[in-house]
């Protein structure tokens, strides 16, 4: 990583804003998983164990600009202080006096947790007067939300601008370590897994992939959009009509270039999502009154044998309406697939990171990321606001 890391910086008395991606999903009032905030822990430690003054900020939701309640980062502040053992203060906004008061007070080692900056417009539209108002709070800002790295707001992008020293948190380190590699420094056979609904959403991973893999699979109901595109029935199942020229250029750019684009070969069948009945067919006999809802088990065969000979692997979306446990065994068997596997292995956030957590495999993956439309934008090739704006490495900040 080219960027100033905070392990470069000396944190003692300092004021140190750092946004961090407390977005998390909240279920009556309680939070109903935690990782994202566990997943900035180290540097949350490593800023108060070495006398920083810590103020976080995150968004949550998307609250349109005004205070909701629901989207309070309220109990953030309260399981944060769980985790860390120690107590996390909270101002009822995240700019205003009562804000530069509490900051002004704040000492070494203690934590203030802003509300939601969200709850200002100024937030999403890159607001450079409000960008300022963060910017003032601190003396460092450190940018440790990976999942909101592919934002340009003002707190991910518009404060570097106000601030001297813009250094990357350790979980944004480790993300873009983990992620940059996949795309950079990854060894052969390269095989990544592509699912989800709609191919419209990975067009430009796809793109990417096809100059960096050996192999790509697809899965999930994207995979009708090209088996419609190769001639198949595909029945009611999902199709993106205005992507099936698309996906005849993936196809033969794939052809071109010898990456090997595999789609399932037989699939599991019924009526709809939550249909009690339903059954395995080839892809080539689909019904045409059922929907096609997971790979069936001869695909996920042929593809744990792909996932067993690789030596890179990289997943992004589920194979099916796994959310459904009808539809879940394609999901789950590239999970486990991949967890025996002893390959460089990523998985991209989002559905396929629920998915990972669901079968119990987690600990056997080198990387989860915590980012879903970042991660997804990050293996796409694209630039992140968010780490674009950070300090260089090579220049010493203190
Ligand atoms: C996410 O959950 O992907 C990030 O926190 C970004 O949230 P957003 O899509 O509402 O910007």
């Amino acid at each position: 990583m080219n960027k100033l890391s905070l392990a470069d910086i000396d944190p003692k008395g300092r004021r140190i804003f750092m946004r961090v991606d407390f977005n998390v999903p909240i279920a009556d009032g309680k939070i109903a998983d935690d990782s994202r905030i566990e997943a900035a822990l180290p540097s949350i430690r490593y800023i108060v164990e070495k006398g920083g003054r810590l103020i976080l900020a995150s968004h949550l939701g998307r609250p349109k600009g005004k205070p909701e309640a629901k989207y309070s980062l309220k109990p953030a502040a309260e399981r944060l202080s769980q985790l860390v053992g120690l107590p996390v203060q909270f101002t009822a906004d995240c700019i205003g006096s009562e804000v530069q008061s509490v900051v002004a007070a704040l000492k070494d080692g203690e934590i203030l947790l802003l509300e939601n900056l969200r709850f200002h417009p100024e937030e999403e539209k890159n607001d450079p007067e409000f960008a300022k108002q963060l910017g003032s709070l601190c003396d460092i800002y450190v940018n440790d939300a990976f999942g909101t790295a592919h934002r340009a707001h003002a707190s991910t992008a518009g404060i570097a601008k106000y601030v001297n020293t813009a250094a990357a948190g350790f979980l944004m380190q480790k993300e873009i370590e983990c992620l940059g590699h996949a795309l950079s420094k990854a060894g052969k056979p390269y095989v990544s897994i592509v699912g989800g609904a709609k191919i419209s959403d990975k067009i430009e991973l796809i793109e990417n992939f096809l100059n960096i893999a050996t192999t790509i699979l697809i899965g999930g109901a994207m995979a009708y959009t090209f088996l419609k595109a190769k001639g198949l029935a595909t029945g009611k199942s999902l199709v993106e009509e205005d992507k099936i020229e698309l996906a005849k250029e993936l196809m033969s750019k794939a052809a071109s270039k010898g990456v090997a684009l595999e789609l399932p070969v037989d699939h599991i069948v019924a009526t709809g999502l939550d249909s009690t009945e339903s059954r395995v067919v080839p892809v080539a006999e689909t019904p045409q009154d059922l929907m096609g809802l997971d790979i069936g088990p001869g695909t996920a065969r042929r593809y744990s044998e792909i996932i067993h000979g690789a030596k890179t692997i990289v997943w992004n979306g589920p194979m099916g309406v796994f959310e459904n446990p009808k539809f879940a065994q394609g999901t789950f068997a590239v999970a486990k697939a991949v967890a025996e596997s002893s390959a460089f292995s990523i998985v991209g956030g989002g559905d396929s990171a629920a998915a990972v957590a669901q079968s119990g495999v987690e600990s056997k993956m080198t990387h989860i990321s915590t980012g879903g439309g970042a991660s997804l934008e990050f293996l796409s090739g694209r630039i992140l606001p968010g780490v674009e704006v950070l300090s260089d490495s090579g220049v010493r900040h203190h």
